[in-house]
């Protein structure tokens, strides 16, 4: 959904940083810095020295064959041992290192060391289920130590992990699973949900029928729900006997700069979701350089990230990056409202949050209650916020800015993707700030806005946001499908540069104002979907011939689903028919589908070719031009 923001925007009101940020910022200066990452070599081979190497890199980037780059190349490291062994050498051994709470209060503290111990016990253990360096592996999870412990393990030999949300639901989970082809699957009893238990294993059990690849389920009881070792499959064991007995060492896998890390999937505009694919060694450099510079991390900070690590937000900034700088994660299973409104600034106050980091929609939903339980605590401890996964409406972070910051900690706003693996445009705490822009590019980044052929648009205008240099943290490609990694993001303007799927505007001070994608991917919660998975899950059911979906605009989720669907002779879209095809849609993609609004239609606007127009039915919608319809079969 494209919003104009140039409506609803003072972009004369500049918030400058405090002196007290400018003292302690890692980074003083903003244009030197900038100035510095155009040499963007240089730069990035800089920031690499952080790790620990097995052995260093021969050359920082390989442009020859584009759009495949190499980052690092020769380089020799693994992503776990820098972010746990390394730390045990230290003073950070006994520091905590994963902060668990949850939604009843209950909370559980693991050090670097406790962390190092038990992701060499399932290291190991993964080793004896025969898990082998490029061996995928899933996990269908809730946000708990496990899943950390799980995802490090799987790196530190050399497997490929393959995240599925917990919130999606069996028809996403079987797809991901036999793209993948996972051999084993994490999964646990359930999660904590608004003071309920939300089931996984059953999804898991009936969505695995489908999925012959996994040989083997490692299922977590953590919400505690009486399971019998008897009620267990053949191909599943507990995790907790899965431990019993393995030595608390495992030799790190030495993986080269560009072995295959971690497959996302994530939506694209057609077709089914797409396995972005990140490697080892610039996603690394990317993922703990932008979390250091641009939340300003130092060895006294509590860092809190409420992204759930289903999605690359977690993956980033919940997992890697904290563990790669050394400090303290929170992890928090829960909703924002529960048991009360209050409940994450509790946290806050208990703890001594000091980075808090969430999405716009968050902010939206909590903005209802007003300064009521912003006011109930203590937020002094807090010294820096931000925003992620979709644009932040100036009245949200006015409001994010004044009563939860105090008018006191700057709001990064970070513009980024699943693709980009890492932050690319985003203030950093010394960037005076515009509510509402993510400000500029990144240092080492170069971002830009062009036309529809690809040339650079004057100031002020709308156009397509793409990014012109390769950067670390970027996914190599799409999952057995080059073709589609090509075409969907490098072939479409000239000069292999990056299509981000955003439009966006350029300010006078060359401030980027993203204002929404520009193709068909939805964005629901700031949970990224795409019409055509939603589309096709409405086929699915047997009382529907045809279905289109666009967004609607939703003053907390920021969209939701506005399906137009055409029924099977015999079938009349009735208040029950309706409640069946929500259920349904549930089914097959989870709660992130969520849907506002379903109308029936005798026929969709579609392409000669038979290609729906969803860009007509958004028009209609939103009581605009149809724009041209020449291509409109009638
Ligand atoms: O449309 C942009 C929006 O989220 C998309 C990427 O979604 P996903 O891959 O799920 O990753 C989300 C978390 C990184 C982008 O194409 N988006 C993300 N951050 C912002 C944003 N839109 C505006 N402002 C942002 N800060």
């Amino acid at each position: 959904m494209v919003r104009d923001t140039t409506v609803l925007l003072d972009e004369r009101r500049i918030f400058e940083p405090s002196e007290e940020i400018k003292k302690r910022a890692n980074v003083k200066d903003w244009e030197a810095e900038i100035e510095k990452g155009k040499n963007v070599e240089k730069y990035w081979a800089e920031k690499a020295e952080q790790f620990e190497w097995f052995k260093k890199w021969d050359q920082v980037v390989d442009e020859s064959n584009k759009p495949f780059y190499k980052w690092f190349v020769g380089g020799k490291i693994n992503l776990t041992y820098n972010a746990v062994d390394r730390w045990i050498k230290t003073e950070k051994r006994n520091q905590v290192a994963i902060l668990y709470i949850n939604e009843r209060g209950e909370e559980e503290k693991i050090t670097y060391y406790e962390l190092f111990v038990q992701v060499n016990k399932l290291a190991n253990a993964l080793k004896n289920l025969g898990v082998k360096k490029g061996d995928t592996v899933s996990t269908y999870m809730p946000m708990c130590p496990e899943l950390l412990i799980a995802l490090l393990a799987c790196i530190k030999i050399g497997a490929v992990h393959s995240v599925i949300y917990s919130g999606l639901s069996v028809g996403a989970f079987v797809e991901r699973i036999n793209d993948a082809k996972a051999k084993v699957l994490f999964t646990a009893d359930g999660t904590y949900r608004r003071g309920k238990i939300i089931d996984l294993k059953p999804i898991a059990d009936e969505a695995i029928l489908q999925c012959p690849t996994v040989e083997t389920i490692i299922v977590v009881n953590h919400t505690g729900t009486p399971i019998e070792i008897s009620e267990l499959s053949g191909r599943e064991i507990f995790y907790d006997r899965l431990l019993d007995g393995e030595p608390s060492y495992c030799e790190p896998e030495q993986m080269d700069a560009e072995d295959p890390l971690f497959l996302l999937y994530t939506s694209g505009s057609t077709g089914k979701p797409k396995g972005v694919m990140h490697t080892t060694a610039g996603y690394m450099v990317g993922a703990a350089t932008t979390l250091r510079d641009v939340f300003d991390i130092h060895s006294d900070d509590l860092w809190w990230c409420t992204g759930d690590i289903g999605w690359i937000t977690g993956h980033s900034y919940v997992l890697y990056g904290p563990l790669l700088l050394g400090t303290t994660t929170v992890v928090y299973e829960g909703a924002p409202d529960y048991p009360d409104p209050g409940v994450w600034w509790k946290i806050v106050e208990k703890y001594g949050v000091t980075k808090f980091y969430t999405a716009p929609t968050a902010i939206r939903h909590l903005m209802r209650f007003g300064t009521r339980y912003t006011n109930l605590y203590n937020l002094d401890s807090l010294r820096i916020l931000g925003t992620v996964g979709e644009p932040i409406n100036p009245e949200a972070w006015m409001w994010y800015y004044k009563n939860v910051g105090k008018e006191r900690c700057p709001i990064m706003d970070t513009w980024w993707q699943t693709e980009t693996g890492m932050h690319l445009i985003s203030p950093l705490p010394v960037a005076p700030l515009k509510p509402g822009s993510a400000t500029r590019a990144l240092p080492g980044i170069e971002a830009d806005v062009v036309d529809e052929d690809g040339n650079p648009v004057p100031e002020g205008k709308g156009g397509y946001l793409v990014i012109k240099k390769p950067w670390p943290g970027m996914f190599r490609t799409l999952y057995k499908d080059e073709q589609r990694y090509k075409d969907a993001y490098w072939n479409e303007f000239p000069g292999c540069i990056y299509k981000a799927g955003d439009m966006v505007r350029q300010d006078e001070d060359g401030y980027f104002w993203i204002q929404g994608r520009s193709d068909d991917v939805l964005k629901i919660a700031g949970h990224r979907i795409g019409s055509a998975e939603v589309e096709s899950a409405f086929v699915g059911h047997p009382a529907v011939a045809e279905a289109a979906v666009i967004g609607k605009s939703d003053p907390i989720k920021g969209e939701v689903i506005k399906a137009f669907i055409i029924v099977k002779e015999g079938y009349e879209l009735k208040t029950q028919l309706i409640e069946d095809l929500k259920k349904h849609v549930r089914y097959e993609l989870g709660p992130v589908a969520v849907l506002g609004e379903i109308v029936q239609v005798d026929k969709l606007p579609k392409t000669r070719s038979g290609k729906i127009m969803r860009r007509i039915l958004r028009a209609q919608e939103m009581g605009e031009d149809l724009g041209d319809t020449s291509t409109l079969e009638e």
